[in-house]
């Protein structure tokens, strides 16, 4: 008889993991403020500047510009820095690709490079050799949910006249010896897209501690108007990116609930460290001391097919799907994807990334650390299963399942909170 769900057995789990998003009355009382006030842009609301505010504060920057979306704050800053055509931008090749995309929005070159093994983040120690008389800015991403090695990237940023934008589309919360992230570097550009552990459907923000630069990234946001009281007279080509205050409304509500939520994902991820672990073929990414708050916006490990009686990725993503847990792949290596198809992009050597993206690496969604640790309990005894009855997977074909296997589950067929 098959034990694996898979193969015909009972699945570990057959309720889902915790709703995301999490909402309750202070969203829909904020939103109906809001509805009634008639203010519904920043030129008759308070709320965009309120959120501007509290969350450069929380992060600890001087200043919060917020946009329409994390992929507008990374052109805005790139624009902000002086970043132009003909300039080069240092990017890790594994990312979500707007990091680099955004480059290229303003006529630059994204330079890829390959990523830390053991936290999927990028290698400072390539940034040096990737540094041309072109290069003009880095942007680290805090990926997934660990933390790039800022105290190296600024210390070569320093000496190399770079400036740094760090993408913290993954890591609202995150702290560094003590620091915010996005305000360690000279920008720091924040997503609150659906998926996103602060969300109001879409969104973005621009931290920085100098207050040129905030008044810039207000103009090129704001249609490039400056607002009254600015310092600066740059006049720019300014597009219309502004957040509107329904959703800085939401977000306010969010934000004060990011505290807590942070604090359940990470005492959930450390649990899953622990005891994933103890699994022979499953490990950990790094627990690195200088992060001393750690925001996931998802949790990831490394899978080994040795462990699991030489079981693909791939089977073994399917059978975790099976067992109820939603797991998926992590993004494919940018440089490699459709959107960068030239011939020097392909030749590039950056073989932990391609370890990570094409067989090594697993992703749980946010939303399962929110769960209780009977939730968790349910995602380690589901691994457990698989890897003692791995012999099950050998002759497994994944055609049937290339849609989990290949993209994941889609993570918005997990039920939202219905309207009460
Ligand atoms: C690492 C990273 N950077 C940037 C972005 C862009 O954010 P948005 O989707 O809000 O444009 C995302 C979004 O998924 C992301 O994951």
């Amino acid at each position: 008889m098959t034990q694996l769900a898979i193969t015909g057995g009972s699945p570990v789990r057959d309720k889902p993991f915790p709703a995301w998003p999490v909402w309750d009355d202070t969203e829909l009382e904020a939103l109906s403020e809001v509805v009634r006030s008639g203010g519904w842009s920043i030129f008759r609301g308070t709320k965009v500047r309120a959120l501007e505010t509290q969350f450069a504060a929380y992060q600890g920057a001087k200043y919060g510009e917020a946009c329409v979306n994390g992929t507008a704050a990374l052109e805005v800053a790139l624009r902000v820095a002086g970043v132009g055509a003909g300039d080069e931008v240092i990017v890790p090749a594994l990312t979500w690709l707007t990091t680099a995309s955004s480059a290229l929005f303003v006529n630059a070159t994204p330079v890829f490079i390959d990523i830390e093994p053991d936290t999927y983040c990028i290698a400072p120690e390539q940034i040096e050799a990737a540094i041309s008389e072109r290069t003009k800015a880095v942007i680290p991403v805090h990926l997934y949910g660990c933390l790039a090695d800022m105290d190296r990237i600024l210390d070569i940023a320093q000496r190399h006249d770079l400036v740094v934008i760090e993408d913290c589309a993954h890591a609202h919360g995150s702290r560094w010896r003590g620091q915010g992230v996005g305000s360690l570097g000279d920008l720091g550009c924040f997503s609150f897209e659906a998926s996103k552990t602060m969300t109001s459907g879409e969104g973005g923000m621009i931290l920085t501690n100098d207050r040129e630069m905030s008044e810039l990234c207000h103009a090129y946001i704001n249609s490039g108007r400056l607002r009254k009281g600015d310092r600066s007279s740059q006049q720019v080509l300014g597009r219309n990116y502004r957040l509107t205050e329904f959703q800085a409304a939401i977000l306010l509500a969010q934000l004060n609930r990011l505290d807590g939520q942070t604090e359940q994902r990470q005492k959930n991820a450390l649990y899953l460290d622990k005891e994933l672990g103890k699994i022979p073929g499953i490990s950990p990414l790094r627990q690195d001391p200088r992060v001393t708050r750690q925001g996931f916006y998802a949790y990831v490990f490394k899978y080994n097919g040795e462990g699991f009686q030489g079981a693909s990725r791939g089977q073994f993503i399917a059978a975790l799907c099976e067992e109820g847990i939603p797991i998926s792949p992590v993004y494919e290596p940018v440089p490699l994807s459709v959107l960068f198809s030239g011939a020097a992009y392909r030749q590039l050597s950056l073989p932990v990334t391609e370890q990570a993206s094409y067989s090594e690496a697993v992703v749980l969604p946010q939303a399962v650390l929110l769960g209780t640790q009977a939730d968790i309990d349910d995602i380690i005894e589901a691994i457990r299963k698989i890897w003692q009855h791995a012999d099950e997977l050998e002759d497994l074909e994944l055609e049937e399942y290339r849609n989990v296997v290949d993209r994941g589950p889609d993570f918005y067929t997990m039920p939202a909170k219905p309207l009460t």
